[in-house]
């Protein structure tokens, strides 16, 4: 699972660092100055849609694309002011414990159907099969998709109570499901086979926890479903309280955590519910208030991408927002990307046990907001796509912001910490016809037939639908996670 730096960066990927620059003076101003065109587009859109996700928080405009972007972020930054409504009802601790009234009788029919079967087969499995790793220095990401519905999904959707209404696309109306059938071939070894028994004696006595945006909460989701389908009834409950979300598994005395926390650092979108706002503002090298709750985590599971992409520039705080303070630098995204990830790293250096707890960091999801980045001329962003990419030898460029992918791989090589550095990018690249698109909600409300008819303006192409391809991310993990003792 070495890790080999060989992306060539080409001159536009760095033609932007060179005119970066410490605004200062200029940009140092009260948080809420909003130039006349984001005036302009906010009133209109305030009315349109006063709509919110992470989603449309995102830049939907990476940072090669043509120069009306900032308006567009603009745009889409006001779309996002709200939370969903999903989110809104974590502001309240609630227990959802399994036997869950809302499961409707279809699922109900299929339990009984095979409740004799569920358990047996899958203790079985444990006991008979060997389970072959991968060996330590086989790179798991460079490969291929290969369509295997025989083996994938891992889980069904209509199966797993747990996931929110966001990622459930077929029950959302999509009609293709192909996508949940594709299996993530390594080039010279393979992923071992999920095995959920296995996972959760490894997760016995132990806490794992995503920390990072919505990507990982989308993670975080699928992890649950992975291990949830072989935990009886009322042996399993979600508590969700504030920034953290809680899965836990009772006779596993285990826990599948997650903790919002979009920058890592400190920052004004650190509310688990009222997050989206216009003017970010974060702190790069404060981290404490945030890592006191990773303490004593056995596997922590990182990322930070979505949040820096709708502006080219981080604002920075100078100062404490403790203590009131409203003035900003404007800095050049990758200068501080790297503040960030280099304060999260000395964080893990000082305060985590590599004798307890593994660490991960997940390298960027990416968007597919374009089809004529993928030579669609009559796609409709991710909206029409039902097949990956199957071309591997076709370079492709989605807008993926590498220069902090480069800072990523690159700090986490430099820690004391062995973290585990997932390179999940590329071949999530490849997959865009797996996001939620418009099969999806929008302040806690399904879309609209109407709505749906408009993937352009609607179609969420950040997000991805469950099972899909953060089952595979969780492979990624697994296989790391059961080969070491
Ligand atoms: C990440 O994986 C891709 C293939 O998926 C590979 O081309 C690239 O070199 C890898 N990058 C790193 C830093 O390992
Ligand atoms: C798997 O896909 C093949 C080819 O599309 C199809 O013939 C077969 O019925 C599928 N099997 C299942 C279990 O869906
Ligand atoms: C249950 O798990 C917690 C958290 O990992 C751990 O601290 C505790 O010791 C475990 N309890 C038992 C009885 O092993
Ligand atoms: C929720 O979190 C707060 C702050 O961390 C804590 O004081 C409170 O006890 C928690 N509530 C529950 C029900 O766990
Ligand atoms: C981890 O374990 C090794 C060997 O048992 C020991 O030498 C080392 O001090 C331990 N490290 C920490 C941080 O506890
Ligand atoms: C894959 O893409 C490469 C480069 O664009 C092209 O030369 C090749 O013909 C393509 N292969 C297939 C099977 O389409
Ligand atoms: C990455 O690390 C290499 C070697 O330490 C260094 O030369 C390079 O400047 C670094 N790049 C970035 C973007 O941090």
């Amino acid at each position: 699972m070495q890790l080999s730096l060989r992306r060539k960066l080409t001159p536009v990927l760095f033609s932007s660092s060179s005119f970066s620059m410490k605004r200062a003076g200029a940009a140092a101003r009260k948080g809420g100055n909003l130039s006349a065109f984001v005036v302009i587009f906010s009133i209109f859109l305030f009315g349109c849609f006063m709509y919110n996700e992470d989603v449309k928080s995102i830049a939907e405009f990476p940072f090669s694309r043509p120069k009306n972007q900032e308006i567009q972020n603009g745009f889409q930054e006001k779309r996002s002011s709200s939370e969903l409504d999903d989110d809104k009802k974590s502001t309240t601790t609630t227990t959802v414990s399994v036997v869950m009234n809302s499961r409707t009788v279809v699922e109900t029919e299929v339990e009984s159907k095979s409740s004799n079967s569920i358990e047996m087969p899958i203790e079985e499995e444990i006991d008979d099969e060997d389970i072959e790793i991968p060996s330590e220095d086989c790179d798991l990401f460079t490969g291929n998709w290969v369509f295997d519905n025989s083996t994938h999904p891992l889980y069904k959707e209509e199966q797993c109570e747990f996931l929110t209404a966001q990622v459930t696309c077929m029950r959302n109306g999509r009609k293709d499901s192909s996508y949940q059938n594709w299996r993530w071939q390594p080039k010279d070894c393979s992923l071992p086979k999920f095995k959920a028994r296995l996972l959760l004696e490894k997760l016995r006595n132990k806490r794992l926890m995503f920390v990072g945006d919505s990507l990982n909460r989308n993670q975080w989701e699928s992890m649950i479903c992975l291990v949830q389908s072989v935990v009886p009834r009322g042996r399993k409950s979600l508590n969700k309280n504030g920034s953290l979300s809680v899965f836990r598994i009772e006779d596993y005395n285990a826990t599948v955590e997650f903790y919002w926390a979009p920058f890592l650092v400190e920052s004004n979108s650190d509310d688990p519910t009222m997050h989206s706002i216009l003017n970010r503002i974060i702190m790069p090298e404060s981290i404490k208030k945030h890592g006191k709750n990773w303490k004593n985590v056995d596997y922590l599971i990182f990322n930070t991408y979505i949040w820096w992409m709708n502006t080219f520039a981080m604002k920075v705080l100078r100062g404490s927002f403790d203590k009131g303070a409203t003035e900003y630098d404007e800095i050049e995204r990758p200068v501080a990307y790297g503040r960030v990830l280099r304060t999260w790293a000395k964080w893990v250096d000082k305060n985590v046990d590599p004798n307890r707890t593994q660490v991960f960091f997940m390298s960027m999801s990416p968007l597919h907001i374009k089809s004529l980045d993928w030579d669609n001329p009559d796609g409709i962003k991710c909206a029409l796509e039902t097949a990956p990419i199957l071309n591997t030898s076709m370079p492709l460029n989605v807008g993926t912001d590498r220069r902090l992918f480069v800072v990523a791989s690159n700090v986490t090589k430099s820690m004391k910490f062995p973290v585990h550095f997932l390179n999940i990018t590329t071949l999530s690249e490849y997959r865009k016809d797996a996001h939620t698109s418009v099969h999806t909600i929008r302040q806690g409300k399904m879309l609209t037939p109407e709505q749906q008819a408009d993937p352009n303006t609607f179609a969420d192409c950040i997000h991805w639908c469950l099972p899909g391809l953060p089952d595979t991310w969780n492979e990624f993990l697994y296989a790391h996670i059961i080969s070491r003792s």
